[in-house]
């Protein structure tokens, strides 16, 4: 049996190919949901538009401080696996959600699968940083979505022979569901918007948006690029952002912006954006997949490879250097090589874990 662990947006969508894997290769598998991510949106939109099987459990934890959040995902999931007694317990990414599931399950001497190992900011001030490094020295399998990745772990000690190089299951997703998406409705239409000709933004991390000075210099620059370029700027806005625009009284004037979008209504936007502004991870990915340029809003990223092929340049959050790092991005060729795998990293993760389950069993090995 293998336990799913998973809580937030971005842990859904990535989990979202191992799961169909496991679906496809017959593989007894449970969802764990943590419920660190409960708005319809943030949450249960994502199980519809990906046809997800339901959670078998939910722990409904909600939004805490960090040590009563891990906390009470801590407790809760330990409840689960000792009823449950997985072989193998799967995370996936670097959130409060992840540093809980790996050390209630390491604790109980369960093996453990960090999916989307070795990312480093170096940056120790940003919570995901600190989640991401215990929970890669406590799994026992580390899913390293590149080979720079696996360096990450091998000069911080880790044994090899528990890396393994898969791609990102982010790139299966995309590949999985921007198809689908084109079958079921036209977002720009809706939204009255040109391929090419809008700007898409996405901003969340709490260095960001939990401090007025970056958050109105983030919204100064994004009116001031909407109005230089005469394109829309379309912002779906997380709840955690809009909760400080409005607890800082900051103007939104020259930004279109919407609510959280479901997965399959974000890609068409994604892929048909003209330039994509953003401090979230699995954006700077999905641009850099889709062939659409980026600017990041930090002054550091865990995703180097899409910085080195030229998908991406962080421009941090002073709006000479955002509106300087849009010129120089718009005028750079789009023509960069996907640096996170073919589209298989599901299977190649669900191909390990079937592996070792046999071993384990001593059955033929597949
Ligand atoms: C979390 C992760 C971050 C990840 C992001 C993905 C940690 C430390 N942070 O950040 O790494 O990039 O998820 O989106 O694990 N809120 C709602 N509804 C929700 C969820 C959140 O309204 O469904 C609001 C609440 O006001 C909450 C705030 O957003 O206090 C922050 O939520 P939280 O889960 O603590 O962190 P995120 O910023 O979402
Ligand atoms: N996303 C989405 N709708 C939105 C914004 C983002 O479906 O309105 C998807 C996006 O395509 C990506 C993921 O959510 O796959 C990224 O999540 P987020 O930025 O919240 O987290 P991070 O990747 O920074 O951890």
């Amino acid at each position: 049996m293998i336990a799913i662990v998973l809580g937030t947006r971005p842990e859904i969508i990535k989990m979202s190919p191992i799961i169909r894997a496991c679906e496809t290769h017959g593989l007894d598998c449970f969802i764990l949901h943590t419920g660190q991510h409960y708005s319809y949106d943030m949450d249960r939109a994502f199980f519809v538009d990906l046809d997800l099987p339901e959670p078998e459990y939910s722990l409904d934890v909600g939004s805490w401080t960090h040590a009563e959040q891990t906390g009470r995902i801590m407790a809760g999931i330990e409840k689960v696996l000792m009823k449950e007694k997985p072989e193998i317990v799967l995370v996936q990414g670097d959130t409060n959600t992840v540093l809980a599931g790996t050390l209630a399950a390491a604790k109980l001497s369960l093996q453990v699968g960090h999916v989307e190992a070795g990312l480093r900011s170096f940056d120790r001030r940003m919570p995901e940083e600190i989640n991401r490094v215990v929970a890669d020295h406590i799994s026992d399998h580390l899913f390293a979505p590149t080979e720079t990745s696996r360096q990450n772990l091998l000069r911080e000690g880790i044994d090899d022979a528990k890396i393994l190089v898969t791609g990102n299951t982010v790139v299966d997703a995309v590949s999985q569901n921007l198809e689908i998406s084109k079958t079921r409705f036209d977002v720009l239409d809706e939204m009255t918007l040109k391929p090419g000709e809008y700007f898409l933004v996405t901003a969340h991390r709490a260095e960001n948006v939990d401090i007025r000075m970056r958050l109105g210099g983030i919204l100064d620059s994004l009116a001031a690029i909407g109005d230089a370029y005469s394109n829309p700027v379309i912002f779906p806005m997380h709840p955690r952002t809009a909760k400080m625009v409005r607890e800082f009284g900051l103007s939104l004037e020259g930004i279109t912006v919407t609510g959280p979008l479901g997965y399959l209504e974000f890609l068409q936007l994604e892929s048909n954006a003209r330039l994509i502004l953003t401090d979230s991870g699995g954006l700077q990915e999905e641009a850099c997949i889709l062939g659409v340029p980026c600017v990041t809003l930090r002054d550091n990223t865990e995703r180097p490879e899409t910085v080195e092929v030229g998908a991406n340049v962080l421009a941090g959050v002073h709006s000479e250097k955002i509106i300087s790092s849009v010129s120089r991005m718009l005028g750079a060729a789009s023509t960069w090589k996907n640096p996170y795998g073919e589209g298989n990293a599901g299977e190649k993760i669900v191909a390990r874990v079937a592996h070792q389950r046999r071993s384990e069993l001593h059955l033929p090995l597949s």
